[in-house]
């Protein structure tokens, strides 16, 4: 469908929640606002919750943001996008509740029916029964026909690789594989989609993107807070299921794919050899911790609803090994923890250093590597640091940094993940999306030990809220020294 004609329902399901408040649905208002969505279109909320079309409205509207209609124009651009929003409440195991909803909208199409985007924003123990319910009401058109039904499904995709299989299987009783969007929304971060640019329309990197130059890669996720009250999401689930075995292990497909053939599905194709390349994690690849009371804040295990011996890991470090010939020998660091002392996501890729260089007498021990840091958030940047001599007299070196940060260097406002992964949903471009294979091969990387870690119950390392993380993080680190 070209964004600008065409009729399309954007049927929200799990409207009453998070998720479709504070995300979806004021993604699709930023979208209207920058009239990227189709002439006709109209937003249909549902939930078991009971809600007439007005507090449904009245609900979403608290999170609609002016960030690209600033001033006056605003109210009515919310206005108008507000008429097409409607809600109707049912049950999700229900295909009478699914058949009053194709009711509803055939009246908002008018006389032609409209692609149909069906956004499950629930948790994942109810896709089943969703998928079985609108199938069973005619909802669902095969995959290929036109207008077309597409469906849009996010993390978590299973605990494992046999779950994350059985809900594959469950979706698919009713929805073609080309008809799934899985959403990663990492994917959908400016920065990270840069990464193909960065690498594939710049000529410096490529030769030295490799074990040759390259001497480690660093990704890592950290983020001050806690659980805040989700227990009963985080405890058994934690930071590697949460965070590494998606988010983080998708950069790192990003990072060490090989140009794919074009920018559409062909990415998937290279994220999937890269993904299979990566040997399964070990236990003595892994440090895990789990965040103490510390700076007045309370310990893990004094949470609200997590139990006492609760083994869940708030943090973890794993190496993962890429078996290929660009990357063998080079550490894949990835890292992510809560509670911790600072809030960001980057990208690290350490150069190996320079050997035989003419500064070894200021620099015995040898002089720090280059490193291309690619912040994803909060402060959107990439930075490449260098050594540079510093402006004087005589001959004193520092390591710099040359700093494109997005905030200075670019005008134009950055999209929310969830409106370009919105939008790329609508045009029909799967790239940013997780294909049933990555899943299967992110799977295998994390799950023997995952399983090893339940069944031996391993004691992840306590480490105080608001630190750097477990001790355990030097002695890791200890195992990979710079090279020359
Ligand atoms: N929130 C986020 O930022 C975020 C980010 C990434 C992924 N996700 C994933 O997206 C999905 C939705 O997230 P969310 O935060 O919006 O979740 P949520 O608020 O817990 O659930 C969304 C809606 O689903 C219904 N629901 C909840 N639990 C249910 C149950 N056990 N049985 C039947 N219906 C139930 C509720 O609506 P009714 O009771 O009205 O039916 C609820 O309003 C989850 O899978 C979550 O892991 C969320």
């Amino acid at each position: 469908m070209n964004a600008q004609n065409g009729n399309l329902s954007f049927i929200v399901l799990g409207a009453s929640g998070d998720l479709a408040r504070r995300k979806v649905i004021p993604a699709l208002f930023a979208l209207y606002c920058q009239n990227l969505l189709p002439a006709n279109f109209q937003v249909l909320g549902f939930a078991r919750t009971k809600m007439t079309d007005e507090a449904f409205r009245e609900m979403i509207t608290a999170h609609l943001t002016c960030r690209y209609t600033p001033g006056e124009a605003c109210g009515e651009r919310m206005t108008e996008f507000l008429a097409r929003c409607f809600y109707r409440s049912g049950r999700y195991d229900s295909r009478e509740s699914f058949q009053a909803l194709y009711g509803t909208l055939r009246e908002l199409e008018g006389p032609q029916e409209a692609c149909r985007i069906f956004y499950f924003a629930v948790p994942p123990a109810i896709f089943h029964d969703i998928a079985h319910a609108l199938g069973g009401a005619g909802l669902v058109r095969p995959a290929g026909s036109q207008p077309w039904t597409r469906v849009v499904i996010e993390k978590p995709f299973g605990t494992d690789r046999a779950s994350s299989d059985e809900l594959s299987q469950q979706i698919k009783t009713v929805f073609d594989e080309r008809q799934i969007f899985r959403i990663d929304h990492y994917l959908g971060k400016e920065v990270i989609q840069n990464l193909m640019a960065l690498r594939f329309a710049n000529l410096i990197f490529e030769p030295i993107w490799n074990r040759l130059y390259v001497d480690k890669v660093f990704i890592s996720w950290a983020e001050t807070i806690g659980i805040e009250g989700r227990a009963g999401y985080f405890d058994g689930i934690g930071v590697i299921r949460d965070v590494m075995q998606n988010h983080l292990l998708q950069m790192l497909a990003l990072v060490a794919m090989e140009q794919p053939v074009s920018l559409t599905k062909y990415v998937r194709d290279e994220k999937v050899k890269v993904l299979r390349s990566i040997l399964p994690v070990t236990i003595e690849d892994l440090v895990l911790g789990q965040y103490a009371a510390g700076g007045g804040q309370k310990g893990y295990r004094e949470e609200p609803g997590v139990p006492a011996d609760s083994i869940t890991s708030t943090y973890a470090m794993a190496v993962l090994r890429v078996r290929s010939r660009r990357w063998s020998g080079v550490p894949f660091i990835l890292s992510a923890g809560k509670a911790l002392d600072r809030n960001m996501t980057e990208i690290r890729i350490q150069f190996k250093r320079t050997a035989g260089h003419v500064f070894l007498d200021k620099w015995p021990e040898g002089l720090p590597p280059n490193e291309l840091v690619i912040r994803v958030q909060p402060d959107e940047s990439i930075k490449f640091g260098i050594m540079n001599k510093v402006p004087g007299l005589g001959l004193n070196l520092e390591h710099t940094e040359l700093n494109l940060r997005y905030a200075s260097a670019f005008d134009g406002l950055i999209p929310e993940a969830y409106e370009s992964l919105i939008l790329d949903v609508i045009r029909g471009d799967p790239g940013l999306f997780i294909c049933e294979d990555e899943l299967e091969a992110s799977w295998d990387v994390f799950t023997p030990v995952l399983h090893e870690i339940d069944e031996k119950r391993i004691e992840p390392e306590p480490y105080a809220f608001g630190s750097a993380g477990p001790a355990g993080i030097q002695k890791m680190l200890s195992k990979f020294p710079p090279r020359w």
